[in-house]
């Protein structure tokens, strides 16, 4: 079965775990042929990406064969429930978009499609990123875990021997497929063996 998932960007700090995610999805639909991915850009993830990871957003996804869809494009097919895609992330997240789910502002591509997985109870995962965490921030983000959004923050962890910045984004990164079931060896798990270096 081809597992259909929508990668949303947005334009919180932290571009280069949704440039590594989208990286590692592309290799395996290329490898497996069993995902579809669809990609939706905020109006600001451009300008962050560029500043995080260097270069145009939309000629690296081009670049992995990936249709990325503008915060207009309301002919995406995950604005609708009826096209059935199956999960949705949004990496990173920022509290705008965080808030604006919250409260069910579906004004955008990106929010209408995150409203939709939420309406059709299929999983959504949000990676927040800010700091410190205002009381609105975490209430809003107690309103989507209580919606059953999974919030995923990006807080890389570093007890599996996190040796570089490329390490420290697999700790998120790879925990982000956790959640959408896709193998992956990203981690190094708890109790399990070392990983090569
Ligand atoms: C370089 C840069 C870094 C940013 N980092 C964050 C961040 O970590 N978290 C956040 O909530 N907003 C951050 N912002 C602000 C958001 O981009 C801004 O609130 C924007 O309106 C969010 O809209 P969007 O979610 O539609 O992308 C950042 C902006 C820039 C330019």
């Amino acid at each position: 079965m081809t597992r259909k998932i929508v990668v949303a960007i947005s334009g919180a700090s932290g571009a280069p775990y949704a440039k590594r995610l989208v990286e590692v999805l592309a290799a395996r639909r290329d490898q497996h042929g069993d995902l579809e991915i669809g990609v939706c850009l905020s109006s600001t993830a451009p300008e962050v990406w560029a500043l995080e990871c260097g270069g145009d957003v939309r000629a690296h996804l081009a670049s992995l064969g990936l249709q990325s869809w503008g915060m207009r494009d309301y002919k995406a097919p995950f604005a609708s429930g009826s096209a059935g895609w199956h999960a949705m992330v949004i990496v990173p997240c920022s509290m705008g978009t965080i808030a604006r789910i919250a409260h069910g502002i579906s004004d955008t591509l990106l929010t209408r499609a995150a409203d939709v997985m939420i309406k059709e109870k299929r999983p959504l995962v949000v990676v927040p990123r800010e700091m410190p965490l205002s009381i609105i921030h975490l209430e809003n983000l107690t309103a989507l875990a209580r919606a059953g959004v999974t919030v995923l923050p990006a807080m890389p962890s570093f007890y599996g021997r996190t040796h570089s910045l490329a390490d420290a984004v697999d700790t998120v990164v790879g925990r982000l497929l956790d959640q959408l079931a896709i193998e992956h060896d990203l981690l190094h798990r708890w109790g399990g063996k070392e990983r090569a270096q």
